[in-house]
């Protein structure tokens, strides 16, 4: 019991900031950012909170999908960067499309798209009456970014990407992985008003041990794109575009080089966005839907890493 995805969506903030513009508020340089990361620009948030920016991606999926917001039986939405813990990040979207169904969050950081297929799969097989599912990632990391950490800061992005899964048999595959606790990238809730809580926090932005991240995706991508094909008994050449989450785009280039493939088949949209977590690979799908470079009965693999440490990937015919 699965589903396919009839229709997807995304939403940026309109605010285009170059790795010029950065380096106007950050010691950091183009050249530098361009090598080492493959982010020409991004997107920050003047006026929008990361629930709006969901709306209107989740808004943008219905409309692709040609399919009314009432019809949706469940929203799963995604966030590490959302204004409020309560209501939840499915909840404020539920309102704002003005329907009632079933909403929740999932808590997966980067990897969190992937977390939410696996998750509509599981409730469409548990709810025979559920037809069409919502999913939504939505970030404003902007607003969550330490701008003194110049090695963190200059990769992330805001925007959110959103797509509608109807009951079907498309979703082929999946690997789920989790390494809990471990806090290479760890982002502390800003809660140390206790007058009685005495041990030291850290600042509510987000850290991350770069190189540590980076060698953990590259295994992960690896390793996790070679199960699914393996286990399907397929080749590379039976899919048509791998889409990884964008962080780096040398991530992806040493992934490519250790899977033996060329990094065209790698979407790869970083240079626009950065890297805008459980959003980023929603919107490269959508950009990649939107391209005209994906055909009905394509296979695809999308694949994500991130905070937890975790990390997914899942095979799906389009
Ligand atoms: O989506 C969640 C998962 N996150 C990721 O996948 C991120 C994975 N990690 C990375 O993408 C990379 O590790 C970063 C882009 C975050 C950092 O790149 P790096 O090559 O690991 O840089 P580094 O922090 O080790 O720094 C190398 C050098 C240092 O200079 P020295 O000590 O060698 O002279 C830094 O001070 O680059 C310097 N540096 C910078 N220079 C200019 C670090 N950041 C910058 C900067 N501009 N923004």
């Amino acid at each position: 019991m699965s589903f396919r995805i009839i229709g997807t969506g995304m939403h940026v903030p309109s605010k285009v900031v170059t790795n010029d513009d950065l380096a106007q508020i950050v010691d950091t340089n183009d050249e530098w950012i361009s090598k080492r990361v493959g982010v020409k620009e991004r997107r920050f948030s003047e006026d929008e909170f990361a629930s709006e920016m969901g709306l209107k991606a989740a808004q943008n999926a219905l409309e692709n999908a040609g399919v009314k917001a009432e019809e949706i039986d469940a929203i799963f939405a995604a966030t590490v960067s959302g204004e409020t813990s309560s209501p939840s990040m499915a909840c404020m979207i539920q309102n704002g499309l003005g329907v009632s169904c079933m909403a929740m969050d999932v808590s997966a950081a980067c990897s969190a798209f992937l977390f939410l297929l696996e998750t509509a799969a599981a409730f469409f097989a548990l709810h025979k009456e559920y037809n069409k599912i919502l999913v939504v990632g939505t970030e404003r990391m902007s607003g969550i970014l330490d701008f003194a950490d110049r090695s963190t800061c200059v990769i992330f992005g805001d925007g959110a990407g959103a797509a509608v899964l109807e009951r079907g048999e498309n979703y082929l595959d999946s690997v789920i992985t989790v390494k809990g606790g471990d806090t290479v990238i760890k982002i502390p809730h800003g809660n140390g008003n206790s007058p009685y809580f005495k041990r030291e926090q850290d600042s509510p932005y987000i850290h991350m041990q770069g190189q540590e991240t980076f060698k953990y995706a590259v295994t992960a991508i690896s390793q996790d794109v070679s199960t699914l094909l393996e286990r399907n008994h397929l080749t590379f050449d039976d899919i048509a575009w791998i889409v990884p989450h964008q962080a780096n785009k040398r991530i992806i280039d040493f992934a490519a080089k250790r899977l033996g493939i060329s990094q065209d088949k790698f979407f790869c949209n970083i240079e626009k966005y950065g890297n805008t977590s459980s959003a980023s690979v929603p919107i490269a799908l959508d950009e990649l839907a939107k391209s005209g470079n994906l055909k009905r009965g394509d296979k695809i693999i999308l694949c994500a890493f991130g905070g937890g440490l975790s990390n997914a990937a899942c095979l799906i015919e389009w």
